[in-house]
């Protein structure tokens, strides 16, 4: 037997197995304009449909006969070991899916040994979630505050939940122009899903004139937009963090250069699920260059457009050194509460092993070397 190799589990009757089925179990479960904000991108959504079109566009060309019955699944990343390549994407605003939002999905990761990515905009704190999954590993995403000092805080506190690296998104500088949610006057902020980590923080709660749930909210939306953001935030962002820093949200290879030139520990090439910019290239039509240039020289993780393990097999196979999922297992979440997320979890990654061993590859280490064509 082998450790790294999840087993396949027994299916509960009725649970929902493919992306689509997921998808439209979680549309079930929830309101229109809720689903409708995790489901929707930018724009007229061309991000969207281009993220996984694209990935028809490339295809494996599989070796045989290469005794793959022993499979190792293993990364090493920052010096720690996963037993998978597979991480969870930040997603603010989980309470919108579940009442038990991100304390459901760090367990049900923290069963799979899958790092989970916490959010800054979180419907629970940093401590509560530590609290509830003491002993998984989690990463802490930041979205630049207009008052560095809440930024600085909020990594201190990660820090000291032990979290074992720091992921700032940089491409939410200001939010993307998203009609459906304009349509339906939706804001999961307005809401108080988004506020886990600002409601208890010292720093955070000093800024506000007067603290209720209006200033509390106002605050929130006003910190988080900062158009101003530059590669000076980096570099001090890097001086005051002991544990690695990454930068999500990178598509242009000169952009992956100048991360490595500023110090960066790794990057994640991603177009946020197509909810930033619209009509912007597909994150596995940018990767290629960018796993060009880096030379791995740093971890290059990507995320947007994955659904299936034979996604993530494709994007390994490109240069990747782990992947991402955020809407399937929101949706999975939606669906099924922490049950339906480590339903996924088990689902996507025997896919992904299954495929592995189709494709003649028995240590995703080597799945660089896969053939790739694309058509
Ligand atoms: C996100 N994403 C995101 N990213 C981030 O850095 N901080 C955040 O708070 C959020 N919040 C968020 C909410 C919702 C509802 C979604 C769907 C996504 C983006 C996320 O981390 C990831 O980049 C995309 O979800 C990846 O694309 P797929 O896997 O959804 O196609």
């Amino acid at each position: 037997s082998n450790d790294n190799v999840v087993q396949s589990i027994d299916i509960e009757e009725d649970s929902p197995i493919s992306f689509e089925e997921i998808e439209s179990a979680a549309k079930q479960a929830m309101s229109t304009p809720a689903f409708s904000y995790i489901a929707s991108g930018a724009g007229g959504e061309e991000t969207v449909r281009n993220n996984a079109d694209a990935f028809k566009k490339y295809s494996i060309t599989p070796r045989l006969l290469n005794d793959v019955s022993k499979l190792d699944t293993s990364v090493t990343i920052f010096g720690q070991t996963y037993p998978t390549p597979l991480l969870l994407a930040p997603v603010g605003v989980l309470k919108l899916a579940d009442e038990q939002g991100d304390l459901a999905v760090a367990r049900a990761a923290a069963k799979y040994k899958v790092p989970f990515i916490q959010s800054t905009v979180s419907s629970y704190s940093i401590e509560d979630v530590a609290q509830a999954t003491s002993d998984s590993s989690k990463w802490f995403q930041l979205y630049w505050s207009t008052n560095e000092e809440i930024s600085f805080n909020m990594v201190k506190r990660a820090e000291e939940a032990g979290y074992k690296a720091i992921v700032l998104t940089i491409d939410t500088i200001t939010l993307g122009y998203r009609e459906k949610d304009m349509r339906h006057r939706f804001s999961p902020l307005a809401l108080g899903y988004g506020q886990g980590n600002f409601e208890s923080d010292p720093v955070f709660l000093s800024t506000l004139e007067k603290v209720n749930s209006r200033t509390i909210v106002q605050g929130i939306i006003d910190n988080i937009n900062y158009p101003a953001l530059n590669w000076e935030h980096v570099k001090e962002l890097k001086k005051r963090t002991s544990l690695p820093l990454v930068l999500k949200g990178i598509l242009h290879p000169e952009d992956a250069l100048l991360a490595i030139e500023y110090g960066v520990d790794g990057i994640i090439v991603s177009n946020h699920g197509g909810r930033q910019l619209d009509g912007v290239i597909s994150s596995i039509d940018a990767l290629p260059e960018i796993v060009k240039v880096v030379d791995s020289q740093i971890p290059v993780l990507f995320d947007s457009g994955i659904r299936r393990g034979i996604d993530a097999l494709k994007v390994l196979a490109l240069g990747a050194d782990a992947v991402l999922v955020g809407r399937p297992y929101v949706y999975s979440l939606a669906a099924g509460g922490e049950k339906g997320v480590g339903q996924f979890l088990a689902n996507f990654l025997q896919d992904l092993q299954t495929s592995m061993m189709l494709s003649g590859v028995k240590d995703v280490k080597e799945l660089r070397q896969l053939k790739i064509a694309r058509v």
